[in-house]
């Protein structure tokens, strides 16, 4: 049987740092509100000039020296993103282009917060499934561009970045299982509202912007992350407490920390970037994982918990082996 593994990790950030004082000056808000309620510090905004495929290029370039691979093998792109460049091509083609990578299947996808989850549980399917040897696997975002810059529930959480991994043929796993699922119902708590089909009408009030009931969408993210914890053990015949790390998307560290008590986890061994990144969607998991295997926490041989929650409602885990 052939399973498939991580072989490299990449991520970026752009230079500019938003701080919760500035934020202050631009909503009425506060530095101790922001902290104490989401956990978060500081974010990152990409440059006027910089792109979502910007960020994806940098972040999939460091996974593939990490990995020790070039363009000629790459042979799988999949990109999980709510903010690409265009409509179409789709990212993963600009970023087939700009990496110089063959023919191979390059696509985008679009799961909200749960993209690189998503992305993730596919490229494995085709790695280990022998129809791929080299996929590169990124989430990426420029959340700052469809945020409202002057509604306080939503600007003080989101921020940029991208973050990539090389996933890799192995005989043994690697990537364990992958779980993931949706519940449109939830579609009115976290949403866009407009889009290249249900185009922006004279007679819409709502702003072009991210629209978020944040506090029931907190109550369903807690639920929710709990069960598809539970259920990743289970499907695995594995114990609470037997997981190495926990690398959760960085929405709140409440929500986190509920997750953690589910697995009885300390949290010094959940890795925990939202006080730097704050909420980057679909990027926050695969940079999470970047900078714990950077800074070493993260060794080969160590059992990680993925998962993340968002828009959709999405949702899903991957379990595997380091
Ligand atoms: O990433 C994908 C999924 N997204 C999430 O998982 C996000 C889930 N939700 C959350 O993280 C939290 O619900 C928020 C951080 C968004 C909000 O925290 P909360 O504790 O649920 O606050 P709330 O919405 O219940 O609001 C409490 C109070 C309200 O004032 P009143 O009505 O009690 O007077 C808000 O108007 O806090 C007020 N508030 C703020 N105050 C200062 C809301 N935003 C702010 C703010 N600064 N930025």
């Amino acid at each position: 049987m052939r399973y498939s593994r991580i072989a490299g990790t990449g991520r970026y950030l752009p230079e500019r740092v938003l701080t919760n004082t500035e934020l202050e000056v631009m909503v009425d808000t506060s530095d101790e509100w922001i902290r104490a309620r989401t956990g978060i510090e500081r974010r990152h905004i990409a440059a006027e000039d910089q792109t979502t495929l910007d960020l994806a290029e940098q972040a999939a370039r460091q996974a593939m020296t990490a990995a020790g691979v070039g363009p000629a093998d790459i042979d799988f792109i999949v990109v999980g993103t709510t903010t690409p460049d265009v409509v179409f091509p789709n990212l993963g083609c600009l970023l087939q282009e700009r990496l110089g990578v063959a023919a191979c299947p390059a696509f985008a996808l679009e799961a909200a917060c749960s993209g690189f989850i998503y992305a993730l549980g596919i490229a494995d399917r085709f790695v280990s499934g022998g129809m791929a040897r080299c996929a590169l696997v990124v989430g990426a975002e420029t959340l700052s561009r469809i945020t409202d810059w002057t509604d306080r529930s939503t600007c003080v959480i989101f921020g940029d970045g991208a973050g990539a991994v090389i996933v890799q043929p192995a005989d043994e796993p690697g990537i364990i299982s992958a779980h993931l699922a949706a519940d449109g119902r939830y579609k009115d708590l976290l949403y866009f509202p407009y889009g290249p089909s249900r185009r922006r009408r004279p007679e819409d009030t709502e702003t072009a912007a991210i629209h978020m009931r944040g506090n029931e969408v907190f109550k369903v993210a807690v639920k929710t992350l709990e069960s598809i914890v539970d259920t990743t053990l289970a499907a695995n015949n594995l114990e609470r407490g037997q997981i190495d790390w926990l690398i959760p998307h960085q929405a709140n560290i409440r929500i986190i920390q509920a997750t953690a008590r589910r697995l009885d986890m300390p949290m010094d061994k959940v890795v925990l970037t939202l006080m730097d990144h704050g909420n980057t969607s679909a990027a926050s998991v695969p940079m999470a994982l970047d900078v714990a295997v950077r800074d070493g926490r993260i060794k080969r041989g160590d059992l990680l918990l993925l998962e993340a929650f968002g828009g959709g409602f999405t949702w899903g885990s991957v379990l595997l082996r380091y």
